[in-house]
């Protein structure tokens, strides 16, 4: 029988490959138990809303080095914040970053909240972001969905049916992937597989750790998923 498709087998690939980013754990911390900051998390998911990786590495440790934390930032200038996130673009979220900062400071204590419901009471912070803090931050098991995520579902499971029709199914199929315990390891993991191996072009699929599952690479249509509804 072929090898199920198993979220371990991508943890594992995990443990080896993860990228660096500045606002992870170490992987020799993560061994000893440390947990991500919250706060950082919280700021590098808004940073990278609809910005690359490479782009917000700088803007973030700029960030980070001048308010370490969500309380620091709740007692900035707005035109200190502006002028630091000058460059990002989409300066609404800079708005809704200290918007946001304020509000956890002022009502929840300076201590960003858990859940998924809660998270997304706060300015600036949807469904994806939302999803992102409460997994990374705090390891709830709950699900994100963006664009590496979606082109790996859709490969995985050999999804057709064009974006953004499909969002609603491969949201399901991504939820039922998702594991109890690491949860938050997990959706890096997934996210480092979509931008590393998974890629749009070329995918490297002799490195995927779910090459032998992999029901797009087994119908040889990989390359050509995930479908889009022509604009
Ligand atoms: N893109 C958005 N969030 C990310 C994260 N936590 N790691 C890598 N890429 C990301």
């Amino acid at each position: 029988m072929r090898e199920p498709i198993d979220p371990l087998t991508l943890l594992q690939w995990y443990d080896r490959h993860a990228r660096i980013m500045p606002w992870r754990v170490s992987p020799g911390d993560r061994c000893a138990g440390v947990r991500p900051d919250p706060y950082r998390i919280w700021m590098s998911e808004v940073m990278l809303q609809q910005t690359t990786v490479a782009a917000v590495k700088e803007y973030f440790v700029r960030f980070t080095r001048r308010w370490p934390s969500v309380t620091d930032l709740a007692a900035a200038k707005d035109a200190d914040v502006m002028g630091e996130w000058a460059g990002l673009g989409y300066y609404a979220r800079a708005r809704n970053l200290l918007k946001c900062a304020r509000v956890v400071a002022d009502e929840y204590d300076g201590i960003f909240p858990d859940t998924h419901d809660e998270l997304l009471k706060l300015p600036g912070i949807g469904p994806y972001t939302a999803a992102a803090v409460s997994s990374i931050a705090y390891d709830l098991p709950e699900t994100v969905l963006d664009g590496n995520v979606e082109r790996v579902m859709s490969r995985l499971y050999d999804v057709h049916t064009p974006l953004p029709l499909s969002k609603p199914e491969l949201m399901t199929l991504a939820q039922a992937l998702t594991p109890q315990e690491r949860a938050g390891d997990y959706a890096q993991a997934v996210m480092d597989l979509g931008a590393t191996i998974c890629t749009p072009k070329n995918p490297a699929c002799g490195l995927c750790p779910w090459r032998d599952p992999c029901k797009g690479r087994l119908a040889g249509t990989h390359v050509e998923l995930p479908k889009k509804v022509p604009k």
